[in-house]
């Protein structure tokens, strides 16, 4: 047996809506102890430059391969995806897996051709990062996409304003913008966002597929382990949610997005 098997896995976000994918995570590879990191004091990371998110990005990789031992890290977010996956990869010059929310998704749609026009959603970080629109252009030329920048729609989740009637202000505001008008298919392109996937599919009359990274990444995650024969062999180990800023309104919200309730430890980098 190879000792690395019975590290963690690390998953990390700007705050707590990595936890839609750490929860998918713990589904598909429910023997695996997760190490959860959301940088609740920096949040949202959707307007900062590329060069702080990767300077914040790399001291929690560093966190969670250095002190929690972690044997593979999952971006949990679109927008440090978007802004530091490459950066990463570099600097931690091949020691662990890393993997991104971005990648399995373009790989998701390429392979579906029922998919002709795709509308993208995120943060304003993460649409100027050009990431999606790139991969797209490259990997499937024939591709219709459109892009829509919804900066509003990660701080109101996270302030648990999802099922009222500002939220659904918000949502029909952004949704019925004319760059989104043809479109068959919408990736929710920030991990926030699938705590109001119900909302957006009610908006389209279920006329338009709604794809959300959290199963994808997490049947990815699933496929790299089982290729570097990483998968654990042994018993459960409690899963740990650390945020660099603690409030009690973050931790009523964790179970919005993970579906069970869960402790908060603060942990400054
Ligand atoms: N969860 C992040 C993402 O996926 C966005 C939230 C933020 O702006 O910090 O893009």
């Amino acid at each position: 047996m190879d000792a690395r098997q019975e590290k963690p896995i690390g998953i990390f976000d700007s705050g707590i809506g990595g936890l839609t994918v750490a929860h998918a995570i713990s589904k598909v590879l429910p023997d695996e102890q997760l190490i959860y990191y959301g940088d609740t004091a920096h949040l949202p990371y959707g307007d900062k430059s590329l060069g702080l998110i990767q300077e914040y990005s790399i001291k929690i990789a560093k966190f969670l391969i250095e002190e929690k031992k972690c044997k593979a890290i999952v971006i949990a977010c679109n927008t440090a995806s978007a802004a530091a996956y490459e950066y990463l990869r570099d600097e931690l010059k091949g020691l662990i897996p890393v993997i991104n929310v971005i990648d399995p998704m373009i790989e998701y749609v390429i392979q579906h051709n029922s998919i002709h026009h795709v509308g993208i959603i995120a943060t304003k970080t993460t649409i100027a990062a050009g990431v999606y629109q790139e991969k797209l252009k490259r990997r499937k030329p024939s591709l219709l996409f459109s892009t829509l920048a919804t900066p509003l729609l990660a701080p109101m989740i996270e302030e648990g304003f999802v099922h009222n009637r500002i939220s659904q202000t918000v949502l029909e505001e952004y949704l019925n913008h004319k760059e989104l008008s043809a479109i068959d298919s919408l990736i929710l392109a920030c991990t926030h966002y699938p705590l109001i996937k119900k909302e957006i599919d009610a908006f389209y009359n279920q006329q338009v597929l709604i794809l959300d990274s959290a199963e994808i990444v997490a049947a990815k995650l699933k496929k790299i382990l089982e290729h570097e024969r990483l998968i654990s062999l042994g018993t459960k180990r409690k899963d740990q949610f650390y945020v660099s800023d603690w409030s009690r309104s973050f931790e009523e919200t964790t179970k919005v997005f993970y579906g069970e309730k869960i402790d908060l430890i603060e942990q400054k980098l």
